[in-house]
């Protein structure tokens, strides 16, 4: 059985929004869904359904085996849910937080204790317990939300943006957590705006722009269907010369030669041969000791590799991170001067 199902789950919103427009989902058990779009793709919207908090307007959509329209409640004990806007109490202490929610979940008073106790520990709150969460950075609420979505030991669950504004430490913490909790069983569907945290966590991502899903697949697959990865690399030639610069034709010969028995040769850019390599970085020693059997000394080499923004870029035409710019050049015109 799918941990998550959507056949055509839509959502429009007044004034003719379509924040969610006919996506088919099919999340495995154990698996870490990683959704990845930029602002406003749908992410959210996504989630809201799926954990019950918004109707869908179209489609059906269910979650551990439970329809989200019809079967709600049973949807909501098995499922954990950490929302994009944590809405925590800023003058609670975060061991009365997580008392409180086991309360809420029906838990005995010394059992709800003993959890606190445990998922403060789980998330590197110890320390931090007794202080109030108003007084918590922005990486602590994190990973106290986190927690408090974990106190029901949910099978299934939900993390909008899990990540974002973090500093890196954060960031590695969540990860680690995440991925400790997927070991353990639990299927997560995580939303990012972050490439790499789609890469590095998620088993299978799936890419959502303008409320539909553009691609879906495994991080590898994704990512071998715009290119493979490839190897950039210079040469040192016995007169210092770098081999692409005239005079040395016969050097870039032979060096493309020998580079060409280990995949497509690429046209040379900035003075480099490219060629592309089916492993990757498994590839880069074989490389450099073939040309060194035919006396070519490299001096620079790198490993180039396709990326997700790569692949975004293939199905949407803009970039994910960074700018917001077309890539085909249709940039936003500058405001016009005033007259
Ligand atoms: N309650 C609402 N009423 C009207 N429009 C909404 C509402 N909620 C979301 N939208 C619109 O739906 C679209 C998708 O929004 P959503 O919040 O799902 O995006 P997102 O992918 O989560 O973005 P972000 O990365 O910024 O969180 C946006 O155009 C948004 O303006
Ligand atoms: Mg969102």
């Amino acid at each position: 059985m799918a941990a998550i199902e959507t056949e055509g789950l839509r959502r429009d919103f007044a004034g003719g929004i379509v924040a969610v427009d006919g996506v088919d989902l099919a999340v495995e058990e154990g698996e870490i869904y990683g959704f990845l779009g930029p602002n406003g793709a749908g992410k959210t919207t996504t989630v809201r359904m799926l954990v019950t908090l918004l109707r869908p307007t179209g489609g059906r959509a269910t979650v551990a085996g439970y329809d989200v329209a019809d079967q709600a409640s049973d949807v909501r004990k098995s499922i954990g849910v950490a929302l994009q806007e944590a809405a925590l109490d800023p003058l609670m202490k975060g061991r009365e937080l997580l008392q409180l929610q086991a309360t809420l979940h029906g838990i005995r008073k010394a059992r709800g204790d003993e959890l606190a106790d445990s998922l403060l520990d789980r998330v590197g709150l110890t320390k931090a317990a007794d202080r109030r969460v108003g007084t918590y950075s922005g990486g602590m609420r994190r990973r106290l939300d986190l927690a408090t979505a974990l106190v029901h030991e949910p099978k299934v669950l939900f993390l909008d943006e899990p990540t974002t504004g973090l500093d890196p430490v954060s960031r590695q913490a969540v990860w680690q957590e995440v991925s400790d909790l997927n070991d353990e069983g639990t299927t997560v569907f995580l939303t990012t705006q972050y490439l790499e945290e789609a890469d590095m966590l998620a088993d299978r991502v799936g890419i959502i722009s303008d409320g539909k899903l553009v691609a879906e697949g495994t991080p590898e697959a994704l990512k071998a269907q715009v290119g493979k990865p490839h190897l950039e690399l210079s040469l040192a030639s016995a007169d210092g010369v770098s081999v692409s610069s005239e005079g040395n034709d016969a050097e870039e010969d032979k060096a493309e030669e020998v580079l060409a028995r280990f995949g497509k040769l690429l046209p040379p850019r900035d003075g480099k041969l490219l060629v592309e390599v089916a492993h990757g970085a498994s590839d880069i020693a074989p490389v450099i000791r073939a040309l060194d059997d035919s006396g070519l000394a490299v001096e620079s080499l790198d490993l180039v590799e396709p990326s997700l923004d790569d692949v975004f870029v293939e199905k949407t035409g803009q970039h994910l991170e960074g700018d917001d710019d077309a890539v085909d050049g249709a940039a936003e015109p500058e405001p016009a001067a005033a007259e």
